[in-house]
């Protein structure tokens, strides 16, 4: 009864995360167009293109949309504050939620 009612939760407890993470996929898109014309305060370090020549500097053309998002919103909360992390405090400190969204967008469609 005990194990039945375990596999119950983990079911529902499924159903539930996918349910969230599906909820709205508009909700989580980004607009590259738009994401182009916020990045020309990001060329200074990694290049208009993204591909960052510069070595010290990661290059962020081609990355994965989810993972540019998750460091942008990190950035804006400085949970990543290691060695060079402070760099990209102020560039996203005023961005917005679909600020972050657009300039991920827009860096993920470029050739890597
Ligand atoms: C003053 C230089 C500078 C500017 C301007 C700048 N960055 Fe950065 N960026 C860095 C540095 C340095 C790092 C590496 C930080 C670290 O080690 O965590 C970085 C890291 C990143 C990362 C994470 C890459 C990875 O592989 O984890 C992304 C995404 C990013 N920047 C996007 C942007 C965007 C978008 C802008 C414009 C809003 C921008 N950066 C402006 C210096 C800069």
């Amino acid at each position: 009864m005990r194990a039945a009612f375990g596999v119950a939760c983990i079911a529902w407890a499924g159903i539930a995360w996918t349910g969230v993470a599906m909820a709205d996929p508009a909700a989580e898109a980004g607009d590259p167009e738009r994401g182009y014309r916020l990045s020309t305060p990001c060329a200074s370090c990694h290049d208009g293109d993204g591909r960052t020549r510069y070595g010290l500097y990661p290059r962020i053309a081609g990355q994965h949309y989810a993972y540019l998002l998750s460091a942008l919103r990190e950035f804006r909360t400085k949970e990543r504050h290691q060695a060079f992390a402070f760099q990209m405090w102020d560039p996203v400190r005023d961005l917005s939620d679909q600020d972050l969204r657009d300039l991920a967008a827009y860096y993920a469609r470029l050739p890597w």
